[in-house]
């Protein structure tokens, strides 16, 4: 009985994905350019009590799931109390997070008690050098604890590991591994062309397809398994093996049909696909005093004219210079 928002292609709009800073304490490469990008001024950024306002009217619409981006989310001031008065929003009933791990282990108590249960933690290698190179940062000790202290406070954790050719590819078997002994679910995603320096299009070399033939090489027996509804990822197991496998076909865009999300970025611009421009600018509307009702209106307005996937965003936006993706939060 609870209200439910269909967008024109008749998908429900259900899953938001909040951005909470464009900052990040990481530099990754095919993310940012080493300099980092130009961060905006904080008065441009939503402040918490504005993410609060925009997410209860969305969840009068039916949203349910928030997923925290950024930047990194746990280099904005005060974030688990922000998470706290999250959780109160009625309709709201789910609140999961991506993140870096570089700072995140010692909210670990904290978002227990938010009632937090899944973490996607972005970890592209296993080795500290590559790490290194990769992030062009010296964190990975850190981002290893913190991945074994969330597994041990039972959180349900997908490791993200974006897949680059000559940076580390090394690395996709030794991750798949950690699936052996861990409840973890380790996904391998293809590269999109977000790296915040330009328009030019690298050229893909691990699809998923070569990515799945990667895999099968060291485990022939690697078994397809049935993918939940409104899921980026492919599902796969090694039997026996605790944990999970997922290919995310991010540049190919296969999980288009079912979409369910929208984002709302640091500076409160909304989008409705990852590939368009921005539609609505939240925050103006919001600091030049919009009702609730109105803003709920907004809302409907330009859920109505959803792309209808990721190549018609692109073909419909205004600026072909492919921002970075720690402005729009994966
Ligand atoms: P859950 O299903 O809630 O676990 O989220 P997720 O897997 O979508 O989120 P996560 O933040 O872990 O992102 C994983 C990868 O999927 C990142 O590389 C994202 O950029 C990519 N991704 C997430 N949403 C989209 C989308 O709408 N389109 C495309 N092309 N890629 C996406
Ligand atoms: N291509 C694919 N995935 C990316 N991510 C960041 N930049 C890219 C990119 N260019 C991933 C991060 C993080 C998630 C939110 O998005 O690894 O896990
Ligand atoms: Fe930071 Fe994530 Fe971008 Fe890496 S991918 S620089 S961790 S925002």
């Amino acid at each position: 009985d609870r209200p439910q928002i269909y967008d024109n292609h008749g998908r429900p709009i259900q899953y938001l994905r909040l951005a909470v800073t464009d900052r990040c304490n990481l530099r990754c490469f095919y993310c940012m350019p080493e300099e980092g990008i130009a961060y905006l001024p904080k008065k441009q950024l939503l402040t918490y009590e504005e993410m609060l306002r925009i997410t209860s009217v969305l969840a009068g619409l039916g949203v349910r799931k928030v997923r925290i981006t950024g930047g990194e989310p746990f280099v904005r001031h005060q974030l688990p109390n922000f998470l706290y008065q999250l959780a109160d929003i009625e309709g709201i009933d789910e609140i999961a997070i991506t993140t870096n791990g570089v700072l995140t282990q010692k909210y670990i108590p904290d978002l227990k008690k938010i009632g937090v249960k899944t973490i996607n933690l972005s970890l592209d290698s296993l080795d500290r050098q590559r790490f290194y190179e990769i992030t062009r940062r010296d964190e990975f000790p850190k981002v290893e604890a913190c991945l074994y202290e969330l597994l041990d406070a039972g959180f349900e954790v997908k490791l993200n590991a974006v897949v680059m050719e000559g940076r580390n590819i090394e690395d996709l078997i030794p991750l798949a591994r950690l699936t052996e002994k861990y409840p973890v679910s380790v996904r391998f995603i293809e590269e999109m062309p977000f790296n915040g320096e330009g328009s030019h299009y690298p050229t893909l070399h691990w699809t998923y397809r070569r990515i799945l033939e990667h895999l099968q090489t060291e485990f022939p027996d690697i078994q397809k398994q049935i993918d939940p509804l409104n899921s980026t990822a492919y599902h796969y197991q090694i039997p026996g093996f605790l944990g999970s496998i997922g290919i995310i076909a991010a540049f190919s865009r296969t999980f288009c049909g079912t979409c369910n999300r929208i984002r709302m970025t640091a500076q409160g611009t909304l989008k409705t696909c990852l590939y368009d421009d921005g539609v609505l600018n939240v925050r103006d509307l919001i600091r030049s005093g919009i009702s609730d009702e109105a803003l709920q209106q907004e809302f409907i307005r330009v859920f109505q004219k959803r792309p209808k996937d990721g190549y018609e965003a692109e073909n419909n936006r205004q600026s072909l210079v492919h921002e970075s993706m720690t402005t729009i939060g994966g």
